[in-house]
């Protein structure tokens, strides 16, 4: 029954499987990114409307450069076209959005489409939506931790008082909770450099969907696999 759902606090997705579905479909692989695209947009409002509080996802990873230079091209005019998009489901659901990873390397245009998405939907009081782009944990804790030795030659931060808590304030995720669930679609099992740190306790929920046609029933398979398990992690 939905009022007995659990809600996980914070939900990381790595969408995967786009290129597949469009090998199914007889496709080229850049229509399987757009579908998968235009179920982003869906799923955001279903994962906003079911109450979660962070929803994370894996759009494009530090590794994902070394596609063809026509796949990457055509994932960078993707994202151009859905910052827009995803302005109207955000302001239309009461969604903050906000990034994670390195965007110095994306196009300025780009860069400039993602700070508009985070300053116009930043007053919004609903889920944060978190879109990991030209992200990479490890690029994540080396930016973080260069960030940290600096500070601490500056003598802004004592050695001797670095806590984990210390650390995850220098990631990009600072001030966000850790993810409760991981999803990963389409049936690879592995990490893919996706928030090492943060996922130390998540639980981890592998299906064989492919992303375009992951939707509102199979984010809530996911939530009530995630109510099965047994929760007891340190102790016992
Ligand atoms: C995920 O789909 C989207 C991105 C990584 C950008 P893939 O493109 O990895 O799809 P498969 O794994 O080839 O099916
Ligand atoms: C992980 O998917 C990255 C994103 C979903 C953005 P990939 O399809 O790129 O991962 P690997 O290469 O199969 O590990
Ligand atoms: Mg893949």
């Amino acid at each position: 029954m939905e009022e007995q759902r659990n809600i996980p606090r914070h939900v990381a997705v790595i969408l995967d499987g786009n290129g597949r579905w469009a090998k199914a479909h007889h496709l080229p692989r850049k229509l399987g990114h757009k579908a998968g695209c235009e179920n982003l947009e869906q799923i955001v409002e279903d994962a906003a409307r079911l109450g979660i509080e962070y929803f994370t996802i894996y759009g494009f990873s530090t590794e994902n450069w070394k596609r063809s230079a026509e796949e990457v091209g055509a994932l960078m005019q993707l994202f151009r076209y859905y910052i827009g998009r995803l302005k109207e489901v955000a302001m239309a659901n009461n969604v903050r959005v906000v990034s994670i990873g390195d965007r110095s390397r994306f196009d300025a245009d780009l860069i400039d489409g993602l700070n508009m998405l985070e300053e116009v939907t930043g007053g919004n009081t609903g889920m944060t939506f978190v879109l990991a782009l030209n992200y990479g944990s490890r690029d994540e804790i080396t930016r973080g931790m260069r960030k940290m030795a600096k500070d601490a030659a500056a003598g802004i931060l004592d050695p001797e008082q670095v806590s984990e808590d210390t650390i995850s304030s220098y990631l990009d995720t600072a001030g966000m909770p850790d993810p409760d669930l991981m999803i990963r679609t389409s049936g690879e099992q592995r990490l893919s450099n996706y928030l090492l740190w943060q996922l130390a306790y998540a639980e981890l929920y592998f299906t064989d969907v492919y992303w375009p046609d992951f939707h509102k029933e199979h984010l809530l398979e996911a939530i009530d696999a995630y109510n099965q398990r047994n929760r007891r992690f340190g102790g016992r």
